[in-house]
């Protein structure tokens, strides 16, 4: 299945992608509505995962209303699996790349999270799923931007860590700030002008999920750091929770993990 995602799907990641799920649920709602999801409609969630967008589309579109998540990892296995346990009935999964992906009919919204970034050209893939909704319907894509991503005050540690964790992305070959570009991305796929909206999960030192989810990414490039010589004198992933939250508290800072920044046009 041709796919160029570098983060792969161990344990480690899925956890790290169920948790983001929970740190920028809302953030994540509040975009979706912006962008027009609104009940009744049938909407395509592309890069799925483990499924959090898909099932956050499923609440908002209701019982009369459909998503299908697409993502070419067997991660939809688990996608599937949420959604029953969840009792979730509007929702269905497919595993399939996107470049393989081919619809019976056009859906009234096309929808992705942290999945264009990814992608070899994602200009023309915004194009192709554009082509995959209806006239009158909505693309909506968010992506983050992990290069402004900051405590108040700072804190050396965490400009440490996040440092390290933005050069070791780049090393992957992904552009860590992909989000702010999706305005000039919606114009070269010939979307026009996007509206956008940008939110960024913040809190301090009790804010478990928050800094379990900042250990859990240092987890997930920790190997890549260490090739690139960025992990000496630096804790351990296993090492970074408590500390981080000792730190925190001490300085009584609040953290803001990388903005997300959502954009959605309507096809003409
Ligand atoms: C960072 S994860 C985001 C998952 C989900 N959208 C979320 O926000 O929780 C990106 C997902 O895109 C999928 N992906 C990457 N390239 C893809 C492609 N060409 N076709 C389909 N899925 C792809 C990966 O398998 C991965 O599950």
């Amino acid at each position: 299945m041709s796919t160029t995602y570098t983060l792969g799907h161990e344990d480690s990641e899925v956890r790290r992608l169920l948790l983001q799920g929970r740190v920028y649920r809302a953030d994540t709602k509040h975009a979706l509505q912006l962008a027009g999801l609104k009940p009744g409609m049938r909407v395509l969630d592309v890069g799925c995962g483990p499924g959090d967008v898909s099932l956050l589309a499923a609440e908002l579109v209701g019982p009369t209303g459909s998503v299908h998540g697409v993502d070419a990892a067997d991660v939809v296995h688990l996608a599937r699996s949420r959604a029953a346990d969840q009792g979730v009935t509007n929702v269905s999964f497919t595993q399939s790349a996107l470049d393989e992906l081919v619809l019976e009919e056009p859906v009234d919204a096309v929808i992705g999270r942290l999945i264009l970034m990814h992608l070899p050209d994602p200009a023309a893939a915004l194009r192709r799923l554009a082509g995959l909704v209806r006239p009158g319907g909505v693309v909506a894509f968010a992506e983050n931007d992990i290069a402004t991503v900051r405590s108040y005050p700072d804190i050396p540690l965490f400009q440490t860590v996040t440092g390290a964790v933005a050069r070791s992305f780049e090393a992957l070959g992904l552009d860590i700030s992909f989000g702010p570009k999706l305005g000039a991305l919606f114009q070269e796929a010939g979307l026009g002008i996007p509206k956008m909206a940008v939110g960024a999960p913040m809190g301090g030192a009790d804010d478990i999920d928050l800094l379990t989810y900042a250990a859990e990414i240092w987890r997930l490039v920790y190997p890549v750091a260490d090739g690139l010589g960025l992990t000496a004198g630096v804790p351990t992933p296993d090492e970074l929770l408590p500390l981080l939250q000792r730190e925190v508290e001490a300085a009584r800072a609040s953290v803001m993990m990388p903005p997300q920044i959502t954009a959605w046009a309507q096809v003409r």
